[in-house]
């Protein structure tokens, strides 16, 4: 992803850094907004100070930490009424169980929480602290509170604590926060901001028996990477899914194994989507049955499994109103295989790509795509990453969605 073009490009961001043993954490976080093009502005409680110097955050953003509230910055009266007031967005991260109660209850005493209260945009808060602080009555109903107001948490996390201990209070990997931040600032004015996308990936597994299934070489990278692009555009996503991946943060995941499951979990999701890509390798075929248990191997030297059609899923999906994208995955004939399959499925675009290349197709995370779409036109591009392809594939939605109205 370019940070020209990523979500996070051009945005303001105050960072709100509070005393905890994880304010380290927050460095990478502050490097890894950076990096995805956001200015960051960081904001600290002395406390914080103690763990992380103001100096390391200047280095990393660019930009002098505000840390006392009577100090001038220079540039305005109030810092943390114009922070408030130019930031996009703001993530507390780390949040102790202090500074949550501060929030929620509006007591605003230091740098972080004058700028939570003057913030106009969304608040989002990672918590790390030790699992009984966190268990805390005191510290759950401030939760509610916060919650209640809007205020996003991300995490925190069950793990290994500062204590030694195991529970719940540890913080969100910073990769995941900042991915949460992509999210968020999609919502705000994404260009897909409230439409509701359905993307399914992987190749689906058919059971032959509790320990074999009849599959394909399908990595799912394609479809997490246009899941995760229309997430950055804003979209509601959920992505459907046989592949054993990571979840992309920020997305709805339907974990399905055979191509029936997929069936019913894309036909209730499309019911309500306005957008369904099919970028998943479904298999064509199922075994007629799969055996209760184990087979074993005996004397046979052969062994014939009978094998009955699925269903084609988004040739079966309708919905007056649902875009409908299918790939088109081959190893001849590309572009009139593909045309072939837009018309059979009914399909508004499909993608085509040539899955015997080394570079593109199959496990790797780039891509080579031609764009078809029923007026006959063919958008052939260039080897890319595959969340670039994602996003090539979503400016088309995109137009179909406003075509639509
Ligand atoms: N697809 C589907 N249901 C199936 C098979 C495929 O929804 N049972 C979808 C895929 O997700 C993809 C598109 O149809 O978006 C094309 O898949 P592909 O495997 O390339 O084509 P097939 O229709 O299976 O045709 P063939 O195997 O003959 O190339």
């Amino acid at each position: 992803m370019s940070e020209a073009t990523g979500p996070l490009a051009g945005r303001t961001i105050v960072l709100g850094v509070t005393g905890s043993i994880a304010a380290y954490k927050a460095v990478e976080v502050a490097s890894r907004l950076v990096q995805a093009g956001a200015t960051v502005r960081t904001v600290m409680t002395r406390a914080a100070t103690e763990f992380v110097g103001p100096a390391t955050f200047r280095g990393v953003t660019g930009h002098e930490p505000l840390v006392d509230i009577w100090a001038p910055d220079g540039e305005h009266a109030e810092p943390h009424v114009a922070l408030g007031r130019e930031a996009d967005l703001m993530l507390v991260t780390p949040a102790t169980a202090s500074v949550l109660g501060r929030l929620a209850h509006g007591i605003s005493d230091d740098c972080v929480t004058l700028t939570g209260l003057a913030m106009r945009g969304p608040l989002l808060v990672a918590p790390a602290m030790d699992a009984g602080m966190w268990a805390n009555a005191a510290t759950q109903a401030n939760v509610r509170t916060l919650q209640e107001r809007g205020v996003t948490f991300l995490g925190p996390l069950e793990g290994r604590l500062a204590s030694g201990e195991i529970g719940a209070g540890r913080l969100m990997e910073p990769v995941t926060i900042v991915d949460h931040i992509k999210a968020a600032a999609g919502r705000l004015d994404g260009a897909l901001a409230g439409a509701r996308i359905a993307v399914t990936a992987g190749g689906t597994r058919e059971p032959v028996d509790p320990v074999r299934f009849v599959g394909n070489r399908s990595s799912g990278k394609m479809g997490y990477a246009v899941a995760e692009a229309a997430r950055d555009r804003g979209a509601d996503v959920v992505l459907i899914t046989s592949a054993e991946l990571a979840a992309p943060a920020g997305v709805r995941v339907a974990p399905v194994e055979t191509a029936q499951e997929m069936l019913e979990a894309v036909e209730e999701h499309a019911a309500t989507s306005d957008a369904l890509i099919m970028a998943a390798a479904v298999a064509d075929y199922r075994p007629v049955e799969a055996a209760k248990e184990k087979q074993k191997r005996g004397g046979r030297e052969t062994w014939g499994i009978d094998l009955v059609r699925n269903p084609d899923i988004i040739a079966t999906v309708q919905g007056e109103r649902l875009i409908k994208v299918a790939f088109a995955a081959e190893t001849q004939d590309l572009v009139d295989n593909a045309q072939k399959k837009l018309v059979e499925k009914n399909a508004h675009l499909i993608v085509a790509n040539d899955v015997s290349a080394t570079d593109a197709g199959f496990a790797v995370d780039t891509n080579r795509i031609t764009i078809l779409d029923r007026d006959g036109n063919q958008d052939e591009l260039p080897l890319m990453s595959k969340y670039d392809c994602g996003v090539r594939i979503l400016d088309r939605v995109q137009e179909l969605l406003a075509a639509r109205g």
